[in-house]
């Protein structure tokens, strides 16, 4: 079977876990060859020469247009800031590559589907970073739903706290500058929670949102003046799936306590389903059926009778963590060049976020219900 070289661009936070998920993907999944880690691009030659020695990649280069150019290389995984995406994805397109993006896939709607469509036309595997809908009980939570465990579906409340710009002390970044970020925390966070919702419950077709911005400047660490935050720290929202559920959801990238609180309930007439990223590896159900006087939601914990949780751990409840959801994108994105097919969540979800995070945004400004 043959070896994909990979060369991976950006090795702050996630780079490094794309780079785990490279070197552990052949030894958790036998399926797929393990790749090669041919190349690493940073800002600059000497950071990514010691990030390439210490994350194992046989070459560097300070040039991402070299490493997308390079004919060793097969597949380009982008982990750059969002801004970067876009052009960095056509270009590896345009050089025939499979591509491997980190989300949001671009900074708006009109790039996520230029992106889109050039990966469609060149016919090249694509991959968007959603790893949290990767999770092994969220296939469990999709199989139960959709074996009607739940009984007819009733709502959806989802949320995403995170407190890492709760601090209004925290600096002014690329993060707070929408030429740079695209939108703030709808982009960041809220992007994952979209992807979870619609890979639960289908496509959302209907929006109302309104965003808040709370710390509205931030010191610039080089030079010690303020700016001002072009993008917001809270988007809250209500959805409608086009099943004919509503829903609601509740973003925030400054929500004191909570460290990667993604989590959501889909309620049914006949049971209840709720998850939160902090506790991966529980799952909780509520059903009606259970005896009266012995209703409550259990917690079914994470095991090998799960979907891709034995290829990690022979025993139930030891747990998986972030990186692992990693090495199971990957091998999504490795079976699905090896069988020549589309990887899933490709660039098709990408832009599907982004169109509903677009609409979410457009409708804060309206005032009004958007139409995705
Ligand atoms: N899937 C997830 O759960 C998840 C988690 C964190 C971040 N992300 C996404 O990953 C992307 C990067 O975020 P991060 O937190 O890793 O950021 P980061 O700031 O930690 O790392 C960004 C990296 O890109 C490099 N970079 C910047 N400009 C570059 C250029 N011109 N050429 C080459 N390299 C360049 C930086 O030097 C750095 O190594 C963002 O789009 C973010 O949304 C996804």
């Amino acid at each position: 079977m043959k070896q994909y070289r990979v060369g991976l661009i950006g090795t702050g936070f996630i780079g490094r876990a794309h780079s785990i998920a490279l070197q552990g993907v052949g030894a958790v999944f036998p399926e797929v060859t393990a790749p090669v880690c041919e190349i690493l691009a940073d800002r600059d030659a000497a950071g990514a020469a010691r990030s390439a020695a210490a994350m194992g990649f046989a070459r560097s280069t300070g040039d991402w247009r070299q490493l997308v150019r390079d004919p060793a290389v097969d597949i380009v995984s982008i982990c750059s800031p969002n801004y970067l995406h876009r052009e960095m994805a056509l270009a590896a397109i345009a050089a025939g590559k499979h591509v491997w993006c980190e989300k949001p896939l671009a900074l708006d709607a009109a790039e996520a589907r230029e992106v889109a469509d050039a990966a469609a036309r060149a016919g090249v595997v694509n991959l968007v970073g959603f790893n949290y809908s990767c999770n092994p009980l969220v296939r469990v939570a999709q199989s139960m739903i959709a074996a009607g465990d739940l009984g007819r579906i009733l709502g959806f409340n989802g949320r995403y706290f995170e407190d890492y710009m709760a601090d209004p002390a925290v600096p002014y970044s690329w993060r707070c500058e929408r030429r740079f970020a695209g939108a703030g925390a709808l982009a960041d966070l809220g992007s994952h929670l979209i992807d979870m919702a619609e890979a639960l419950l289908g496509p959302i077709e209907s929006v109302f949102a309104r965003l808040e911005t709370l710390h509205g400047s931030r010191r610039v660490p080089a030079t010690g003046e303020t700016r001002p935050v072009e993008n917001e720290d809270v988007a809250r929202g209500l959805v409608r799936f086009s099943r004919g559920v509503g829903g609601s959801f509740d973003i925030s990238r400054v929500a004191t306590g909570f460290k990667c609180g993604l989590a959501f309930t889909v309620f049914g007439s006949a049971g209840s389903l709720s998850f939160d990223q902090e506790r991966m590896n529980e799952l909780r159900f509520y059903a009606g059926a259970d005896a009266t006087g012995r209703r409550g939601f259990r917690t079914i914990l994470a095991g090998p009778e799960h979907p891709d949780y034995g290829h990690f751990c022979p025993a139930p409840g030891h747990g998986l963590g972030i990186n692992d959801l990693k090495v199971i994108e990957a091998r999504n994105l490795l079976r699905a060049i090896a069988d020549g097919r589309p990887a899933h969540p490709g660039f098709d979800v990408g832009l599907r976020v982004q169109r509903v995070m677009d609409a979410m945004e457009r409708s804060h400004a309206a005032g009004a219900w958007i139409d995705i």
